[in-house]
């Protein structure tokens, strides 16, 4: 085993809760000293971005039918309501003498540690050049500007890089944070596919680019920029396209992007510092990030799907379920849904050719198992979804010889579901889930097991993308929860081997990284609400369409 793997898998076993003792994290937290939630650069161009969310009709259904969105052309106003929807602010809450700003992305403890850059070239009304997006005030900061040889006339060319500050994560959660700020990427990995699909654009992760090389693409390797502040750490380059996205190979994409990034000229900004009195330092997490950095192997495709195509009906204009996308705090614990409902939200986490899976274009390492607790015409109990037929295998060979892999007689023909057993499951899912009552009180929860010991062996950077994947299914359910009326809580905070024991697992073949929750929530009369730009309104037209 390479020492990269060999480090990830001790930061995985050491950064695990158990029943008896949580991993290392601070002993106190000074709330009132809580790093600034948003980075800004001093001494940046600003651009402001348009609102035109609200003036999108895409409907929700309308997501997952590629093809059937008009696209937009790439301009200044589809890119704001591109980034609205994606990463923007969808309200500021306000409770006592505290208020936070909440964003169309979750992230644990709201503490949102991704940064978005943008780099664009022939966009009309924008420099050719690299941007941070600022969402407390929905501008760009332009960072840099790639010079244009002559009158050269060149098609619009969107990417979006993102980044991860891990102290803004790990001032709260210690050494678990770098796990949680990968959860957060996938998270944004799904607000992006999905925001970029009612725009009728595509959204690809560009595979060749990871590290140091995506560093120097999105400015965050030059040391004086961020001098005396915390730096970012480089995840991921995604490739946005009006259409389908099939028109340039991924090398060009790689290409083109870095050589933008190293033509550029008149470099501006200043990172602002977040935490002027940092009270821990946890140098585990910055052996993690750079033992994962680089990406070393090609990717695996996407497996051809084989699961008929996804109808999802709801007309519910897209764009209003993602500003009103919210994670319960509590649920109703007399409330079920019906089994249609939570069929149709597990068809939804199946990997097909369309959005928002298209994203990774990879196969499906991630396989839930679901606590269902209150679902009309389904029993109590413990249920597996593998997500594809290898892993199914695998899975029975791994889990609880005692389990009985029964398909539910009511579920679609196609759902890879099976029954492991029955049992009222609300106590043991609120005891993993660090005691959490949403974990049992809610009509189902879910743990995401990943395919871990190979993977790490793959390539130790697959650690980061395994996160991603468990970040996006928890992404698709958040929004399949609100477009039934119901409402999703990521989990992060679990007893990892309290979870394995449950189902059997020895070894580390498969471990959970992730877990989920869904139910009716019930409200918080104490905390008020109000918009997210307060004075802006949602005047500007979009663009037409190409
Ligand atoms: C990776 C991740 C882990 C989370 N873990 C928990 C958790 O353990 N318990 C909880 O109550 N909420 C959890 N949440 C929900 C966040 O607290 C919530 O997203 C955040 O407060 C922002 O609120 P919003 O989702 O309504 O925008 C998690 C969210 C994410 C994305």
């Amino acid at each position: 085993m390479t020492q990269h793997a060999e480090l990830v898998r001790a930061y995985h076993q050491r950064t695990k809760h158990r029943l008896d003792r949580y991993a290392p994290g601070p002993e106190t937290l000074d709330w009132d000293a809580q790093p600034n939630p948003f980075r800004s650069y001093e001494g940046c161009r600003r651009i402001p971005l348009s609102l035109g969310a609200e003036l999108l009709e895409t409907s929700f259904g309308a997501l997952y039918d590629d093809g059937s969105v008009e696209p937009r052309a790439l301009s200044l106003a589809s890119i704001g309501t591109l980034l609205q929807l994606a990463l923007g602010l969808s309200a500021w809450k306000e409770s006592g003498p505290d208020r936070w700003a909440v964003r169309c992305n979750p992230s644990s403890g709201n503490l949102h540690p991704t940064e978005a850059y943008l780099v664009a070239r022939g966009v009309p009304g924008l420099d050719d050049g690299l941007y941070h997006y600022l969402s407390r005030d929905h501008v760009l900061e332009q960072r840099a500007r790639f010079p244009r040889g002559g009158n050269e006339e060149v098609q619009p060319r969107l990417w979006i890089g993102l980044t991860s500050i891990h102290w803004r994560e790990a001032w709260k959660y210690g050494e678990r944070a770098f796990r949680y700020c990968q959860l957060d990427i996938g998270h944004v990995l799904g607000s992006l596919r999905y925001a970029a699909a009612a725009l009728g654009f595509s959204a690809t992760i560009v595979p060749g680019l990871s590290g140091s090389r995506l560093a120097a693409v999105l400015g965050t390797d030059r040391p004086g920029d961020f001098a005396g502040v915390e730096r970012e750490d480089a995840d991921v380059l995604i490739a946005v396209e009006p259409g389908r996205g099939s028109r340039f190979v991924d090398e060009i994409r790689v290409d083109l992007s870095e050589a933008l990034a190293a033509t550029a000229v008149d470099w501006a900004g200043h990172a602002n510092l977040l935490d002027p009195r940092p009270l821990y330092r946890w140098p585990i997490i910055d052996s993690v990030s750079a033992a994962t950095s680089e990406r070393g192997k090609p990717p695996v495709s996407l497996a051809a799907p084989s699961y008929p195509r996804r109808i999802q009906h709801s007309s519910e204009p897209a764009a209003n379920l993602i500003l009103n996308r919210r994670s319960a705090q509590r649920f109703d614990p007399k409330f079920s849904m019906d089994a249609a409902t939570l069929f149709q939200m597990l068809d939804a986490l199946l990997a097909r050719d369309m959005p928002p899976w298209d994203i990774l274009s990879e196969a499906p390492h991630l396989h839930p198992v679901i606590f269902v607790h209150r679902v009309d015409g389904l029993d109590r109990g413990l249920y597996v979804l593998p997500r594809h037929q290898k892993a199914e295998a695998a899975l029975r060979e791994s889990l609880s010889p005692g389990f009985s892999w029964r398909k539910p007689e009511a579920a679609p023909a196609h759902l890879p579901l099976f029954g492991l057993t029955s049992a009222d499951c609300r106590w043991v899912a609120r005891t993993t889930s660090c005691h959490q009552a949403i974990a049992g009180d809610s009509c189902f929860s879910l743990g995401m097991l990943a395919e871990f010991d190979a993977s790490i062996a793959r390539d130790p950077w697959c650690y980061r993308q395994l996160h991603w994947e468990a970040g996006l299914l928890g992404h698709v359910l958040y929004l399949e929860a609100e477009a039934a009326g119901l409402r999703g809580t990521g989990i992060g905070c679990f007893f990892d081997d309290a979870f394995h024991d449950l189902l059997g697992l020895s070894g580390t073949a498969f471990q959970s990284l992730y877990h989920f929750t869904v139910g009716r929530p019930l409200g918080d009369d104490r905390i008020s609400t109000s918009p997210p730009y307060p004075g802006r309104s949602a005047g500007d037209s979009l663009e037409p369409m190409t």
